[in-house]
């Protein structure tokens, strides 16, 4: 009897410290939260009930781990950080009011009700007023200490007002969020460089805090908001007027928090949540229970893991079954092929979901999925539709059951035979130049507004320009003539026309602009734009190893890898010379980077943090001025490049040697570069085109393509 449940007690703890290792370490998540909770719930109710195969080493006995990053110190908490016991049912809620009063001898409690905020743990910890350190939860006793990038945080007070009855020393916690906003707008920058898209906003917010840059972390615009706070002298007898303090003191905190005075209130507050959570600009996945009065709390105590004087009560991600008919596969601009679920419609957190993304041939391959199967889709992050499960009980009884979904091997369009690369999850068509879909994905990042801003130009018109004019690659666009386009009898003669002009506007972008639109993978905007301040031109760039590329701030191997192949390719050789020969901007203009001699002769030292360009930048203006860069202050320093939340010890010193500090904004006039990096101005609205030429919006059917294993790497 023993030894099936021992292999069992095995088997969970197995599985979970994967799951575990995945998530914390490599922030991917392949189960849901439902589903990890669930083995968790039952791993510790086996090991209750069989104490003598008890291991210290079980994933019960540990609140989990994100350590790891060999480029963060590893800091101990003060106090663990505990996690809290969740429930995704209302019954057990009543459990544990009951549970609370009986052990509160059934003395009148309150219950300060909270969102659970769906981002990453944190705790700041403030000395002498300002913010000494800031560490992630790691194992619960000792995490990464990611101060760096959390100052970026603009939420985050650095500096706490002495005069608002703050103790000098205190911690706070609380969780670090990508709100939805900055979430959507990071995807669609990742879509544009054709990188893999972030699943959730709690992996984006986890790749950007342990990113190694903190000038990546600042672009990201994450928020934090907090729920707890450690300060021996603070003597406030309820938490919900430690959150007032905390407020006080210059922290986000929430404004939906509530203090219930009965388990009725309670599911009030839960009831309205459930619905109203969706209109809320950042991501929540339950709601929080606390005894309001500390000194109730302290009567309570502490299990190992968690208080006994809170629970967690999960939202369930609402989830729908219906019937897998069939799987397509689409071919993206970089040559993934996303395999699609198409289903029986059926409703969903709102909307009615036909389609959904299977991200890659391992999940297909762990479904097992069947044509015909009943699957459960929920919406990962409440966004994009995903298959959870197969309902496999509904297998036997059902008459519709088909073959099981083998990915396929030869692309959709072209037929090539598919590849897989070493370590990637993702399958290619390798056919870049022959292959529909990707040629013609490529015009159309390559007109997109962020790239050469061609506004007349949208999928539906790079069909009939691919279709009928032979435009099969980008340089092909600035061959085209009005009388080309205009129609036999010109009945299209201004749209013609408002195109053709829109391309050889084009012609003036810069040259950073230029390199993102080429489309190579991993180069985003900020990463061209890098690239093409520091080499200055295509030529350059070109030659470079992936050493020298390394050597341009913020360009890691992924991306400097990924230049070399690309240029290393005789089609994207000949491409570059085919646009060259057509007038676009291939090196760095004096407008892009201006030349002056402002700074000639001054040895310039930049301390803290910047709102208009990141210090990459400051460093390249400063040299581009004639200026000096230099590490550290000494009595040859000319003056202080100083941002927000310059180190006190270097303040200090510069202090005592006389040395001035010069404001971003007074930098900024001093070189004559006041306004904000390359500006580009909006082209007008193009008179309306006929139907078949309109720039069509993307189809929000349409699932992008998503993986679950979002890379955090690329953030490096
Ligand atoms: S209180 C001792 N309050 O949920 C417990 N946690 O599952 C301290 N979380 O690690 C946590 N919103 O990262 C608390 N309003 C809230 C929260 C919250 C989100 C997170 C936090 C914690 C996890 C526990």
């Amino acid at each position: 009897m023993t030894q099936p449940i021992a292999e069992k007690i095995l088997h969970l703890r197995r599985l979970l410290h994967h799951y575990n290792a995945e998530y914390y370490l490599h922030h991917r998540s392949p189960v849901s939260d439902r589903e990890f909770d669930a083995l968790m719930h039952e791993l510790e109710a086996l090991e209750q009930a069989h104490p003598e195969l008890y291991d210290p080493n079980s994933p019960t006995q540990r609140v989990g781990s994100d350590l790891g990053s060999a480029s963060f110190a590893t800091v101990r908490h003060k106090v663990p950080m505990l996690s809290l016991g969740n429930t995704y049912s209302i019954a057990e809620v009543e459990t544990f009011y009951q549970r609370t009063a009986g052990s509160l001898d059934h003395a009148p409690f309150n219950l300060n009700c909270e969102l659970k905020f769906d981002g990453l743990s944190i705790s700041l910890e403030y000395e002498d007023y300002r913010l000494a350190r800031a560490v992630t939860r790691g194992d619960g006793r000792q995490g990464d200490d990611v101060t760096e990038n959390v100052r970026t945080i603009r939420t985050i007070p650095l500096v706490i007002d002495r005069d608002k009855g703050a103790p000098p020393q205190f911690e706070v916690r609380g969780e670090v969020l990508m709100p939805w906003s900055s979430f959507e707008s990071l995807n669609a920058e990742r879509e544009a460089a054709g990188e893999p898209l972030m699943a959730n906003p709690r992996n984006a917010a986890s790749g950007t805090l342990k990113s190694k840059s903190s000038a990546v972390a600042a672009k990201r615009h994450l928020d934090a908001i907090f729920y707890q706070l450690i300060a021996d002298e603070v003597t406030t007898q309820t938490h919900s007027e430690r959150i007032r303090l905390l407020r006080e003191w210059g922290f986000k905190v929430s404004d939906h928090s509530t203090v219930a005075h009965s388990l009725t209130e309670v599911e009030a507050y839960i009831d309205h949540w459930d619905k109203e959570r969706s209109r809320l600009p950042v991501a929540t996945d339950g709601i929080v229970l606390k005894v309001d009065s500390i000194e109730q709390q302290q009567q309570l105590g502490f299990t190992s893991k968690s208080p006994k004087w809170a629970i967690a009560y999960k939202f369930a991600a609402e989830r729908a079954e219906t019937v897998l008919r069939s799987v397509s596969y689409q071919v993206g601009r970089t040559g993934v092929i996303t395999p699609v679920a198409n289903m029986d419609p059926v409703q969903l957190a709102g909307t009615v979901v036909k389609r959904a993304s299977l991200h890659n041939e391992d999940i297909i391959k762990k479904l097992d999925l069947h044509v015909g199967d009943r699957v459960w889709v929920e919406k990962a992050g409440e966004i994009i539709p995903q298959i959870v499960g197969v309902n496999v009980e509904a297998r036997s009884s059902n008459p519709d059951l088909g073959e099981k979904v083998c990915f396929v091997t030869h692309c959709p369009v072209c037929h090539t035979p598919l590849v897989r690369y070493e370590g990637e999850a993702g399958t290619y068509c390798p056919a870049q130049y022959g292959c529909e879909p990707q040629m013609k994905g490529r015009i159309e990042h390559f007109v997109s507004r962020d790239a050469m801003n061609i506004q007349s130009i949208g999928p539906k018109t790079i069909d009939t320009l691919y279709a009928n004019h032979g435009i099969n690659d980008c340089a092909d666009l600035y061959n085209l003539r009005v009388s080309d386009l205009a129609g036999e009898k010109g009945e299209r003669q201004r749209s013609a026309e408002v195109m053709v002009e829109g391309i050889a506007q084009s012609r003036r972008q810069p040259f950073d602009r230029v390199l993102y639109a080429l489309g190579i993978r991993f180069v985003g905007k900020v990463a061209a734009l890098t690239l093409a301040r520091h080499f200055g031109s295509i030529e350059r760039l070109m030659q470079a190893t992936p050493e020298r590329l390394t050597e341009a701030e913020g360009i890691g191997p992924v991306i400097a890898q990924s230049v070399c192949d690309y240029f290393a390719e005789t089609h994207n050789r000949q491409l570059v010379e085919r646009l060259r020969a057509m007038g676009l901007q291939m090196e760095m203009t004096e407008e892009a980077a201006p030349i002056g001699h402002a700074l000639e002769g001054k040895a310039i030292v930049i301390s803290g943090t910047f709102e208009h360009h990141s210090r990459d930048e400051y460093k390249q203006l400063i040299a581009a001025h004639g200026g000096k860069n230099t590490g550290s202050i000494s009595a040859k320093t000319s003056f202080i490049l100083a941002g927000a939340a310059m180190g006190p010890a270097k303040e200090e010193k510069a202090r005592s040697l006389g040395i001035p500090l010069v404001s971003e904004t007074d930098f900024l006039q001093m070189i004559g570069a006041t306004d904000t990096p390359t500006p580009t101005a909006e082209s007008p609205t193009p008179p309306s085109l006929p139907a078949d030429k309109q720039t069509a919006k993307p189809t929000s059917t349409q699932p992008k393509q998503t993986s679950l294993f979002d890379d955090p790497s690329l953030f490096e």
